[in-house]
């Protein structure tokens, strides 16, 4: 398992099939946490400021596609053991991490580095990630490691704390903007992952990068970041970072939040620069529609306004994605009206 960064020590010097070409470069990485990302208190949401809060809420998904989310409900402690779980796998030996080495992408429980294409790409990213299916959970859960014993059960409670802070959000969400409130229950938010990104120290962070740019192409997506600077967002052209704020969430609507919302709601472009000096570890964690799933967007949004996207599976639109080279725009023009 030598193309695991994770199982790498003393790394002096980039090895040449991470050093970016130029114009792919991540520039100036060292750009200052912007202070204008929203962050949104979730304390305030069953009292009289519950509305101001969701105007919020649909204010930075407009204006930045991506806010902070304070007092989410989810205890610190259960994220700093998930966190601390997920370190400790990342630190353990090469033998046991390579039982769960896998390409597929439906594996309940799949190691890789770079990306899954990473035999074909030439120049590869400096990440390692561990990816777990999570619902249901019983269809997965064996799958995950196990060790430490108390690691499923952890990554398990971990999982369905996080899945109701995000229909929370989804059910704010709706609220915010006219939908009957169970819109996002059921397959449209069925599938869930919970993704892990590991980037060890990088000799030079300006060759090379953790994660490209792109856009989330499921329906909406949370990270808890360590606290590691690295996740920056595009906005107005310009990058800026997403500061770990301790306790926090970022949650980032996914590009089908963009289609339902028939493009009222943004998508932030994303992505993740290396640290010279510290390993950086960022849970994500995603909800994804079902594949046969229809996603269109929703009647009771278009007013007067034209529909911007035809109807489509989920399936469909993922399939156009990955062949689009996750290129986002691209692969949303193909279902543009
Ligand atoms: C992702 C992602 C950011 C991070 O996994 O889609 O954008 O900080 N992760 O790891
Ligand atoms: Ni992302």
């Amino acid at each position: 398992m030598d193309i695991l960064i994770s199982n790498w020590s003393g790394v002096q010097s980039l090895p040449e099939t991470y050093i970016f070409p130029p114009e792919r470069r991540p520039g100036d990485h060292k750009i200052p946490s912007s202070k204008d990302i929203p962050i949104i208190d979730l304390e305030t949401i069953n009292g009289p400021e519950r509305a101001q809060t969701i105007q919020q809420i649909i204010k930075a998904s407009q204006d930045f596609g991506l806010f902070q989310v304070i007092n989410h409900g989810v205890s610190r402690e259960l994220m700093d053991q998930t966190m601390a779980l997920f370190k400790r796998f990342f630190a353990s030996p090469a033998e046991f991490k390579a039982r769960f080495y896998s390409n597929d992408l439906n594996a309940s429980c799949r190691l890789y580095t770079s990306t899954l294409n990473y035999e074909n790409e030439e120049v590869h990213y400096w990440r390692d990630n561990i990816t777990h299916r999570c619902h249901p959970l019983e269809d997965h859960i064996n799958h995950w490691p196990d060790d430490p014993p108390y690691y499923r059960k952890v990554v398990a409670e971990y999982s369905i704390e996080v899945r109701k802070f995000l229909l929370t959000i989804l059910e704010l969400i709706c609220d915010g903007m006219g939908l009957e409130s169970r819109y996002f229950e059921g397959e449209i938010s069925k599938n869930q992952l919970v993704s892990v990104n590991h980037h060890i120290p990088c000799p030079d962070p300006s060759l090379t990068i953790g994660m490209q740019a792109h856009c989330d192409p499921n329906l909406i997506s949370m990270l808890q970041q360590g606290d590691v600077c690295g996740l920056q967002a595009l906005k107005d052209g310009q990058w800026v970072g997403v500061e770990p704020l301790p306790g926090a969430f970022v949650v980032i609507p996914g590009l089908q939040l963009r289609v339902i919302s028939n493009g009222k709601l943004a998508s932030a472009v994303h992505r993740v620069v290396t640290d010279s000096k510290e390993s950086r570890t960022t849970i994500g964690t995603f909800l994804i529609p079902s594949n046969d799933v229809l996603i269109r967007p929703a009647d009771g949004l278009l007013g007067s306004s034209d529909m911007l996207y035809r109807g489509y599976t989920y399936k469909e639109f993922f399939g156009t994605f990955t062949s689009n080279n996750c290129e986002a725009e691209t692969a949303l023009e193909c279902f543009k009206l």
